[in-house]
């Protein structure tokens, strides 16, 4: 380990508020905190008490008023409409100054929510900044949830506006997103104020409803008075953003507004080796955290240049398009989620549509959201040349935990690990007591207390939730819900999640919420959801249900019946990949289900049995079903 990273660690875990005092000049606030660490009402913890500031004022104004208005802010890239554009500094301020004056028009004000559920279009980050601008929280509901998801979300957030547009774009069909949003807004009994909607060339939209309005209509009127940036405390939110737990009811994640700015400050140049006026590409989309950390805050936060792409790996037009964007955009580092890489690579498995593109402004592919199997790894290393990092975090924390700090210390790269641990998380490996255990030995990955600035303070709306799911197991410690274990040189190996959360295409889903759908059909008595091995996307959704007594029905017509519900209550991204029908699951004596022995049965042939399963012959009869 070297001596720069190994003092910076060191530091940070002895006196975290030393450590982090020393960077709080990478954001300018409106008052400068003088406390750093709040742990009165430990195990909760806040970061920077007493400072104040805007998210928006230091992600665009201050670039502007730095003399940088000319540079690239967002470069959009839409291969599925055949568009690109460039917004620079002083054109985002124009956007978001207006948009901000228009939402608060609508009675946004600083504290209240607006659901954000849009397409991978610039309106998308202006409407983002435009929140952040007036002290507002914004959640951001991925485009691929169904509109049970999104009123699940409206519910639970409450929100004065929802922001969306007329429709997105999926290979090969347009995606009706007024119509998914008024289906939300019929389910949900909450009901925003007003509606926002970008009309797209490609299925404008009807508006209706004297709430709804066109958002140029909206920009247009708040252009005449544009909103200047509202301080708020940076213990305030700035946004919410929901994530898959182990039940069907989504998480919402909180993120603060002063230690999530200083943490993107600091992890774009000191992670991602990213500087001012560089050109970053996340190849993310903005529902997620890597998008709203990576695709926005980060990037801009840092006054580099973000690519925003609307297209996938493959297909759009083909398994060149990553190189393309590139080569045409210079692009210095990209974030992508290892499933892309292997979908190029399934496509074009000698990497030769990359000879077309000159791509030697890449100087790290950084890849994350799953784990990065090693052929990936050697497949990226040897085409192009460069190194390819893994870099483990989630949701919850916001930036990652664990890294190879390529503008920091850069360091050997070990296949099979996202490198060592942050400054800042102290990554402790336990056993089932609490205890640490040895290098090497496996276990759960756990994050001693305090976590670093930027990473969740609580649950939205429910302290109780967030201490019960994350800081209960282990008196002290965050629980990551990943298992893993670190070398004798310190590397972490992250093996999986331990729980019931899986990771599909990157994409983070809930077994649980799965089930329920599927334990929602008349036919089906009881059911089980596991995330099984897939070569391209890491995991992929099977079911396994038990009929009712006496139902009646042609199998393979129910099966039909119930993607089409998972398709529908969840989103085509949860689309199980079979379901099978099922004498019985197995369960412990107790009534639990076994998931994890099947997962072990369908993933490697075997399984440890635990002495508590109730019939060890139904495991045995399944294991055809399993593994065919
Ligand atoms: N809005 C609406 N629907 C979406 C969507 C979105 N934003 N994203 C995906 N979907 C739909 C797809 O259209 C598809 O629908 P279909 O079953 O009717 O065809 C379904 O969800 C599954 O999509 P996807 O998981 O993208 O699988 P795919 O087989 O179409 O494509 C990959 C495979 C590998 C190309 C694709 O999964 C991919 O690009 N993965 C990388 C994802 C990523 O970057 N994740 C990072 C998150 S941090
Ligand atoms: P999300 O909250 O959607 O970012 O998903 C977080 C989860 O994805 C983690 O808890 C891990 O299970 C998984 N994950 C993310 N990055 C990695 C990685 N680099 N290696 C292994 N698993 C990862």
């Amino acid at each position: 380990m070297s001596e720069r990273y190994d003092t910076a660690r060191r530091l940070a875990l002895s006196d975290p508020e030393g450590y982090w005092s020393q960077h709080i000049s990478l954001v300018d606030w409106v008052t400068p905190p003088t406390k750093m660490l709040d742990s009165d009402r430990a195990p909760l913890h806040r970061w920077f008490t007493d400072g104040t500031l805007n998210t928006c004022y230091n992600a665009v104004d201050r670039h502007v008023l730095a003399g940088h208005g000319d540079r690239a802010a967002i470069i959009y890239d839409s291969p599925v409409t055949g568009t690109s554009a460039t917004l620079t500094y002083d054109q985002l301020l124009e956007q978001v100054g207006a948009f901000a004056g228009g939402l608060r028009d609508l009675g946004v004000g600083a504290g209240d929510r607006v659901v954000i559920y849009m397409p991978m279009i610039p309106e998308a980050v202006v409407a983002m900044l435009a929140c952040a601008r007036l002290g507002a929280v914004h959640s951001v509901v991925f485009g691929g949830f169904a509109p049970r998801e999104l009123a699940a979300r409206i519910d639970d957030a409450r929100p004065i506006v929802v922001v969306t547009a007329s429709c997105g774009i999926e290979p090969g069909r347009v995606l009706d997103y007024k119509k998914m949003v008024d289906e939300a807004l019929t389910i949900s009994t909450h009901r925003p104020n007003a509606l926002v909607l970008v009309q797209r060339p490609q299925l404008p939209a009807t508006l209706e409803d004297s709430r709804e309005y066109d958002w140029s209509d909206v920009i247009r009127s708040g252009a005449t008075h544009p909103a200047a940036p509202v301080t708020v405390r940076a213990t305030d939110p700035l946004y919410i953003l929901y994530t898959s737990g182990t039940t069907g009811r989504p998480k919402g994640v909180v993120r603060d507004n002063g230690g999530h700015a200083l943490a993107m400050a600091w992890a774009l140049p000191n992670v991602y080796d990213i500087h001012p006026g560089q050109v970053w590409w996340s190849a993310s989309d903005i529902g997620w955290v890597v998008g709203h950390s990576f695709i926005v805050y980060a990037p801009l936060i840092s006054g580099a240049t973000t690519v925003l792409y609307e297209g996938k790996p493959v297909g759009t037009p083909d398994a060149g398009a990553f190189w393309r964007v590139i080569a045409e955009h210079s692009v210095q580092g990209l974030l992508a989620a290892p499933t892309a890489i292997r979908a190029i690579k399934r496509v074009d498995p000698d990497g030769e549509l990359i000879a077309d593109h000159d791509v030697t402004s890449l100087r790290n592919l950084f890849l994350a959201g799953e784990r990065l199997d090693p052929d990936t790894y050697s497949w990226a290393t040897d085409l192009l040349g460069i190194p390819v990092v893994d870099n483990w975090w989630q949701t919850e924390t916001g930036w990652p935990i664990a890294a190879n700090l390529r503008g920091f210390d850069p360091m050997p790269i070990k296949p099979g690990s996202p490198s060592v641990a942050v400054p800042g998380f102290d990554v402790r490996i336990l056993d089932e007591h609490g205890q640490e255990v040895e290098a090497g030995v496996e276990g759960a990955i756990c994050i001693r207390l305090p976590l670093p600035p930027g990473t969740l303070p609580t649950l939205w709306g429910d302290d109780d939730r967030f201490v019960r799911s994350y800081l209960s197991t282990f008196d002290g410690y965050y629980l990551t819900g990943d298992g893993g274990h670190i070398d004798e040189d310190g590397y972490l190996f992250v093996m999986g999640r331990t729980d019931d959360v899986i990771n599909v295409a990157g994409h983070r889903l809930s077994t649980g919420s799965i089930e329920a759908v599927l334990a929602a059909h008349p036919a089906v008595a009881e059911c089980a959801v596991i995330g099984a091995a897939d070569a391209l996307k890491g995991q992929i959704p099977r079911g396994f249900v038990v009929l009712r007594s006496g139902w009646q029905q042609d199998h393979s017509e129910l099966v039909a019946e119930l993607i089409r519900s998972v398709r529908a209550d969840i989103g085509a991204i949860a689309t199980p990949k079979d379901i099978v029908v099922v004498d019985g699951l197995p369960k412990t004596r107790s009534g639990k289900i076994l998931r994890k022995s099947m997962r072990e049965i369908a993933d490697r042939g075997d399984s440890t049995v635990p002495a508590t399963i109730e019939d060890p012959a139904v495991l045995d009869m399944l294991r055809s079903v399993l593994r065919p």
